[in-house]
């Protein structure tokens, strides 16, 4: 039977990371959870983009023709062997479970047949745990997590300890970037494509964005804006009016980079905490970057991770499993599960 990595016996921990919670198939092999010593991200974003969306179902099945390939050359690219790897890590969750379901199996093959202890970790923290790579971020700091499935504002208060201090009522901000893309006929994912339409309009429209007292419980909503978007398209057709599609891109954009801001700022302000980290998908837009770096000169500290691991990807697996390992956190059963939602502990 394997036996978990021992932090005190080991100077360095070499972690080979796996990740197929949505629609990218990747793996990733981290020393001491900053240093990437080879990352591979297939994507299936071209298969997905003809439908709108992620079809769960052909996610799966591209996963499982993609896995073994990529991990295959991730470690060659490492010029390690199997052998160098102290353990093995995996997204057991959040995500879609028939996705999840073959970076799990994968994993549980690869530690039974190497005897090598095994840890699922969580996307979200995986997620925050990016801002690590390259750079020298120590807990206590508040994260900014926005991605296609989560937006909150969370004090990490520790490598482990996570408190959130504002979450989503509806829906996240990246889906919103989504589904306005949609209504601007944008193709999947939405993001990326609004921030370029974004560039060639002004934001010239004003959208919904709560406001905050000192005292006000901390929240985000960005259905409000979803929907007045809908609204807006809606009226100009009726009126046979054609919509400036660039002015409607800048404009939402603005309302959402607001929004986000705002919150975390208001946190941050309540907190005293003064480093600040951005992750998730939509943390790779740049006019969301340019609004956090505006405090730079305030006395906050700013993070980002580099771009290619804001969105999904296994290095950031590989980071947050060095620190849970770091922590003691108890190797996984083979009889690990993949499951849809998580907690954040
Ligand atoms: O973190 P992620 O890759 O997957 C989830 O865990 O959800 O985030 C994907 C989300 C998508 O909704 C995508 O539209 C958004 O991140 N996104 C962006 C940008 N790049 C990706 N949103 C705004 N601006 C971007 N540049
Ligand atoms: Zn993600």
């Amino acid at each position: 039977m394997y036996n978990p990595v021992d932090p005190k016996e080991k100077n360095d921990i070499v972690v080979l990371a796996i990740e197929s919670s949505c629609d990218e198939t990747a793996c990733a092999i981290v020393k001491n959870g900053r240093e990437v010593l080879a990352s591979t991200i297939a994507t299936q974003i071209e298969i997905h983009k003809r439908f709108g969306g992620v079809v769960p179902e052909i996610a799966s099945r591209n996963h499982t023709m993609a896995i073994e390939t990529v991990v295959n050359e991730t470690i060659e690219k490492s010029g390690l062997s199997i052998k160098n790897i102290d353990a093995i890590a995996v997204t057991y969750g959040a995500g879609l479970l028939g996705a999840l379901l073959v970076g799990v199996n994968y994993a549980k093959g690869l530690a039974y047949a190497y005897n090598k202890p095994l840890y699922g970790i969580s996307h979200i923290r995986g997620h925050i745990a990016a801002n690590y790579i390259g750079t020298d971020l120590k807990p206590p700091y508040l994260c900014l997590l926005a991605s296609g499935g989560h937006t909150a504002v969370l004090n990490v208060k520790s490598y482990t300890e996570i408190e959130a201090l504002a979450s989503s009522k509806d829906d996240a901000a990246g889906e919103a970037f989504d589904k306005v893309a949609r209504v601007l006929s944008l193709p999947y994912p939405g993001g990326p494509e609004i921030e370029k339409l974004a560039k060639q309009g002004k934001a010239n429209i004003e959208m919904p964005c709560p406001s905050f007292t000192d005292k006000d419980e901390l929240w985000f909503s960005f259905s409000g804006i979803k929907t007045f978007v809908i609204n807006y398209a809606h009226k100009l057709e009726q009126k046979g009016e054609e919509m400036i599609r660039e002015d409607v891109a800048a404009s939402f954009q603005e309302a959402a980079v607001t929004q986000l801001f705002n919150t975390t700022l208001n946190a941050a302000k309540r907190t005293g905490v003064k480093d600040i980290a951005i992750a998730g998908g939509v943390s790779a837009n740049l006019c969301l970057r340019s609004r956090f770096d505006s405090l730079k000169g305030q006395g906050y500290n700013i993070y980002y991770p580099q771009l290619k691991y804001c969105t999904d990807n296994a290095a950031m697996i590989g980071a947050e499993a060095y620190y849970a390992i770091k922590s003691g956190k108890e190797m996984s059963p083979l009889s690990l599960d993949a499951k849809a939602t998580v907690p954040l502990k």
